[in-house]
């Protein structure tokens, strides 16, 4: 969307909102009315002022929300973030219909009809928050699209179909989003995953972690803020927090923690006795600034296949210093901790990448490879041979586990999610390879891998066009 003031409309009006807003009667004790009156008296642009009064009535959940967000607070209008030029792809052909029955009804002049669009891009965010923005834009996050395009089988291969990434895969990732005869597609719409491909060359969705239209603070610190997507049996991050004694901590005392600190200004100690997600990847801390970009603060890929230094990453390799981005990690810990205990820590959890490496991954690595070159498994597509599948639940699951849950600070996963598994897998996965190349036997192929049909083609928007 483009931000157009019109001058034309530069009139103030006084409105006066009297709302039922649940919302505000939460936080007034039991004692005291259900429905409280609500009054915004400001001026602000009139054709802004007329999206709320009659939204109010359309939609009073969304209403609600805004009326009870810093931005409304601030004056911040939903035309503010909605506003879209007449040209734009993204810009809602129908919306202009809902003012002529508006007109209708009230006899006015239609001179406040605007061109609005229902995505709101980083982008549009970054008219008042550019750093944030930036910081976003070159994360992994912004850019998963390009990443797992780069890298993974599932689609490369097409071992799924569409449908199955869409209700899968792109509501944690982010989809491209596309227009459909003058709407959204369906296809493609709603989504909110961390690296959506907007219609205006944004990357990313910055209600991932701040819904709207409360666009809180206190949300994106707690851990189910990330949990929605940082679970499962490949990336089981909530789960190795809620193990953690950090996570019991939480538990414990959360409802005590001073979650709306001023952006900045949430201190270990002060504000919380035990970190979040947040606190040791993303808010600022001590001399450690807040970033929007993730990787920063990592000094490995645990999630690689071979774990490898962040810089190391081919698909996307990191414009940071491993060293200094541990160095960032350990002044987090050292709010609350001293320096022998966190030494001790990652001396620990580098030791156990080490030895997942080297004991786990190449060998593993190294059978899978001499069984293609002997053609004992065929390496047209992945997933559909047992032993592809084997290895890669060795590396995306246990194995991811046992590193994430060493460097979470969670023993279960470490261990009987991790390294316990590991064992199992490896060595089932080499008997039965070994078994192949003692009777020199093609392994058996899955005929009827079902809905193989997903498109293989790379998104244009990130690759440019696919030579014929
Ligand atoms: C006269 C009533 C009216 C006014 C004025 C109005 N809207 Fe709407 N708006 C609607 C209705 C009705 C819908 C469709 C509701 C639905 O789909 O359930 C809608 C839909 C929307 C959507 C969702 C679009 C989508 O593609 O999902 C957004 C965003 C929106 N309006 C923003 C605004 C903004 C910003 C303004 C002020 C510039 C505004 N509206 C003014 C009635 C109005
Ligand atoms: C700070 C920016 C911001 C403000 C202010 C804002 N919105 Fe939104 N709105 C968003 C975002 C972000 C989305 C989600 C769309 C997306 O993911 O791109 C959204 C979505 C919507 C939708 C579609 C939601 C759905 O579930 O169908 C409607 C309708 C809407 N807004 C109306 C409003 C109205 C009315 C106001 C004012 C009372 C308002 N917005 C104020 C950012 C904003
Ligand atoms: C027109 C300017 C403007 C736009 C556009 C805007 N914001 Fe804001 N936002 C503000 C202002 C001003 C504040 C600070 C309010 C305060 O400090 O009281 C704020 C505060 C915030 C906060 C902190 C809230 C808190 O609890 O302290 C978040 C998070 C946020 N915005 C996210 C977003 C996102 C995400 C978008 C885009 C979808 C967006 N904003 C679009 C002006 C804007
Ligand atoms: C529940 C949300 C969710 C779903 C569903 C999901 N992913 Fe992921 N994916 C993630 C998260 C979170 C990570 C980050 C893991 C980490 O860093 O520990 C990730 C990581 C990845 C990576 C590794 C990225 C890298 O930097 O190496 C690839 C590739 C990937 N996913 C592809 C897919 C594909 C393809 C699908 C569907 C077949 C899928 N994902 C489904 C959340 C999801
Ligand atoms: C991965 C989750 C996540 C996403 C996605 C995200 N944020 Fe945030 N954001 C946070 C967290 C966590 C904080 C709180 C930092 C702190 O403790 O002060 C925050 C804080 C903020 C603040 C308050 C000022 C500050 O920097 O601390 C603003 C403004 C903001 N975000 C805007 C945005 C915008 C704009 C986008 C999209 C470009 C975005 N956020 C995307 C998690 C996220
Ligand atoms: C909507 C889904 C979603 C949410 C919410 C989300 N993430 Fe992620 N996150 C992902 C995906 C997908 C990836 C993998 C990106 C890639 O590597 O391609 C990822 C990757 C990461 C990484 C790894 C970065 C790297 O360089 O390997 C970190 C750390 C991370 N997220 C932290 C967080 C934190 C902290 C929060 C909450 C404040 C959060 N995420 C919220 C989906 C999400
Ligand atoms: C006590 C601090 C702490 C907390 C709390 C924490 N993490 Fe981590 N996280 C770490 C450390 C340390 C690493 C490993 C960093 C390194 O050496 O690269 C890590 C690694 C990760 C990675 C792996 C990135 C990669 O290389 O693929 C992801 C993703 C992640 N954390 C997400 C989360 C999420 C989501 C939560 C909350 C559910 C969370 N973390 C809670 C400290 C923390
Ligand atoms: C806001 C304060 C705070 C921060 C920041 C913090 N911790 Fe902790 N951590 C604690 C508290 C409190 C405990 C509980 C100690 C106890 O057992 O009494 C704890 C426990 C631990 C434990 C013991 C786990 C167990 O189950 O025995 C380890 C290891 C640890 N933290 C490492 C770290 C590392 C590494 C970081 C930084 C990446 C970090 N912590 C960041 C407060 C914090």
């Amino acid at each position: 969307m483009k931000r157009i003031w019109k001058a034309a409309c530069a009139v103030s009006c006084t409105i006066l909102l009297l709302v039922c807003t649940n919302a505000l009667s939460q936080s007034q004790g039991q004692n005291m009315p259900k429905d409280k009156e609500f009054r915004i008296e400001r001026s602000m642009p009139r054709e802004a002022s007329i999206c709320i009064e009659c939204h109010k009535a359309e939609h009073p959940g969304i209403f609600a929300d805004w009326a009870a967000s810093r931005h409304a607070n601030a004056n911040i209008t939903c035309y503010d973030c909605h506003k879209a030029d007449e040209t734009d792809p993204d810009v809602d052909k129908e919306h202009f219909k809902y003012y002529d029955e508006y007109t209708r009804k009230y006899g006015d002049k239609d001179f406040y009809k605007v061109p609005i669009s229902g995505v709101v891009t980083p982008k549009d965010c970054s008219r008042c928050h550019p750093d944030e923005a930036k910081q976003y834009s070159v994360s992994k996050h912004a850019n998963t699209m390009e990443i797992i395009w780069k890298i993974d089988p599932w689609l490369n291969d097409g071992m799924n179909s569409d449908l199955e990434r869409a209700s899968g895969c792109y509501y944690c990732h982010g989809t491209v989003l596309k227009m459909k005869d003058g709407q959204l597609d369906p296809d493609t719409w709603p989504n909110v995953g961390v690296g959506r491909i907007n219609l205006d060359g944004s990357k990313g969705s910055c209600t991932s972690c701040h819904t709207r239209h409360r666009f809180s603070l206190m949300e994106a610190r707690k851990p189910e803020a990330c949990g929605q997507c940082h679970l499962g049996p490949d990336h089981p991050q909530i789960e190795i927090y809620m193990e953690s004694k950090h996570g019991d901590i939480y538990t414990a005392f959360g409802d005590e923690y001073n979650w709306t600190a001023a952006p900045g200004t949430w201190s270990a100690g002060v504000d919380f006795r035990g970190p979040t997600c947040a606190s040791c990847h993303m808010s600022g801390t001590g001399k450690v600034l807040t970033s929007h970009d993730v990787t920063e603060r990592l000094a490995w890929e645990l999630q690689a296949p071979l774990t490898v230094r962040p810089q190391d990453f081919k698909p996307f390799p990191a414009k940071t210093n491993w060293k200094n981005e541990r160095a960032k990690m350990k002044e987090v810990c050292k709010q609350c901790h001293g320096k022998t205990w966190v030494d001790g820590h990652f001396d620990k959890q580098d030791r156990v990448i080490e030895e997942y490496n080297e004991v786990y991954y190449k060998p593993a690595k190294k059978m899978l490879d001499d069984l293609y070159n002997k053609n004992l498994l065929d390496n047209t597509r992945f997933f559909d041979e047992h032993l592809e599948v084997e290895f890669y639940e060795l590396w995306h699951h246990e194995g991811r586990r046992a590193r994430m849950g060493a460097a979470m600070m969670a023993p279960d996963y470490a261990w009987w999610h991790g390294f316990y598994e590991c064992k199992n897998r490896y060595n089932q996965y080499m008997e039965e390879a070994r078994k192949l190349i003692e009777k020199n036997e093609k392994a058996y192929k899955y005929p009827d891998f079902p809905n193989a049909t997903g498109d293989t083609t790379r998104p244009e928007v990130i690759f440019g066009k696919t030579p014929e």
